[in-house]
């Protein structure tokens, strides 16, 4: 039979017990080669459809047995035409009896990825070639199954994915921390009589970046659709080095009308325990994976959340839990401030040992378009935080009456004149409404048990780095 003839099945295809019997062909990366002193060569062949390798049994009597396959490299690219046959070995249904085997790529001794375990540090200076690894197939497929469970549980509650733009004139979270998007030359920019840029001769005619949050346009679209989720890349020129943070992450931002507080956070419990509860029933072989080479608990952990209720605790009395606790907190803590990583994670990990919902924050500490409580002091955020992460969700109820939304941003010293159109939401049939965003990566962290941000993402930005 001959190559093109057979049935190309996926290597997790052909790992089925019910692929035994089929004349099939497979390709992919080899892992590792082997030769037998019976006269047999073992090939482990991946091609990212699964954890799992399969084995290859390529008997020497094969034509190019000496010439080709005794000199099949880690690394090197092929195709195997054979029958599927039960595996006799531990650990594997299946095995391939080869008829044929042919090479597409070499790969000589060189590939940087020879068997034996390389470091996450390692393995992120060659950000090109780790995604044939055990550990980023694996993320990549958890990223993948994520992001589809996602789309489906807002397609199921009847929301709409809207497309939120990434070059915007704006600034959502009035931190100041965006990229400039511009095509003056900045050896040589246009100057006004002042001597400042003059930035009406830029592209779009005035200061524009890349987005921080596609929020206060979702929320255009929430105030005519109802219910809406945007799903998409989000930039921050933090300047912030931790295991945390990136400058360039995918965010995805729920907005719904006549959603209250309250709604916001059912909303989100219910997100996240959807997630979970997809990767355990999807990605098993991929979370025993993480289970076993990052961190022994995440699955026992992942299923405790799935089955019990977050914690809702307000500022104030996170306060009174942090202050009675009588931790050395590298930051004070006092009524007012804003909570840091440390503060967070003793709530989650060590108070309540399950995720938190943190509502009611401090006015002064959030931004501008959350709703005012009539205690005047405090605000309608929530932030979903868990254990080893901390903050993995930031929302609130948006404030939707407009003079109170203005004396908001003279507060923050905000130029009004540029959210005229924002404003129109509270001017023109306003409602309650809320969302919230949920850190794609800071997901795929708390999931897989990965100490570090920029090993859950294909390739990181960061400070300093922005290499393939
Ligand atoms: O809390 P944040 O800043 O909230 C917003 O941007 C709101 N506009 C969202 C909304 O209400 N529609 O960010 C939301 C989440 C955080 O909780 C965190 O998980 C993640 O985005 N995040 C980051 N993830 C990776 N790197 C960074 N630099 C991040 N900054 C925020
Ligand atoms: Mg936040």
């Amino acid at each position: 039979m001959k190559k093109d003839d057979c049935e190309r099945l996926s290597v997790a295809q052909a790992r089925n017990a019910n692929a035994v019997g089929k004349k099939v062909l497979l390709k992919g990366w080899v892992r590792t080669r082997r030769d037998s002193k019976g006269g047999f060569s073992f090939v482990e062949l991946n091609d990212g459809s699964s954890m799992g390798n399969i084995q290859i049994i390529a008997p020497n009597t094969l034509s190019n047995y000496e010439s080709v396959i005794t000199k099949l490299n880690t690394g090197c690219s092929i195709w195997a035409t054979g029958t599927i046959k039960e595996s006799p070995g531990q650990g594997q249904a299946t095995e391939m009896e080869a008829e044929e085997i042919g090479l597409y790529g070499d790969a000589p001794s060189t590939y940087p990825l020879q068997k034996k375990q390389h470091s996450l540090e390692f393995l992120r200076s060659i950000a090109h070639l780790r995604p044939r690894t055990n550990t980023f197939g694996a993320v990549e497929r958890i990223r993948n199954r994520v992001s589809f469970s996602i789309h489906q549980y807002f397609q199921e509650l009847g929301f709409y994915y809207v497309h939120t733009p990434l070059i915007t004139a704006s600034d959502c979270e009035g931190a100041g921390q965006m990229f400039r998007v511009s095509t003056l030359d900045p050896d040589n920019p246009p100057r006004t009589e002042e001597g400042k840029i003059d930035y009406t001769q830029d592209f779009f005619g005035k200061p524009s970046y890349l987005t921080v949050s596609g929020q206060l346009e979702g929320e255009t679209y929430a105030c005519g659709l109802g219910k809406i989720y945007t799903f998409g890349p989000t930039f921050r020129a933090e300047n912030s080095n931790t295991t945390r943070h990136l400058a360039e992450f995918w965010m995805i931002e729920p907005e719904a009308a006549f959603y209250e507080l309250e709604d916001n956070m059912v909303l989100a419990e219910g997100l996240l325990k959807r997630i979970f509860a997809d990767v355990l029933k999807y990605c098993p072989e991929d979370m025993a994976f993480f289970n076993k080479m990052m961190d022994k608990t995440i699955i026992e952990t992942l299923q405790h959340i799935i089955e019990s209720d977050f914690v809702r605790l307000t500022y104030t009395e996170a306060i009174d839990i942090l202050i009675a606790s009588k931790q050395k907190f590298e930051y004070k803590v006092e009524w007012g401030v804003d909570l840091q990583s440390e503060h967070e994670r003793y709530l989650t990990e060590e108070h309540f040992k399950k995720p938190v919902i943190l509502y009611n924050y401090p006015r002064t500490i959030k931004p501008f378009y959350m709703k005012v409580n009539d205690d005047g002091k405090t605000v309608r955020a929530m932030d979903v935080l868990v254990p080893k992460i901390g903050e993995i969700i930031g929302g609130s109820e948006r404030e939707w009456d407009l003079s109170i939304l203005e004396q908001r941003m003279d507060e923050q010293k905000m130029d009004k004149t540029h959210y005229w159109w924002y404003e129109d939401l509270r001017r023109f049939g306003s409602v309650p409404h809320s969302g919230f965003g949920l850190g794609f990566e800071r997901v795929i962290l708390f999931i897989t048990g990965i100490a570090n941000i920029r090993d859950v993402i294909p390739f990181p930005r960061t400070p300093g780095l922005c290499e393939f």
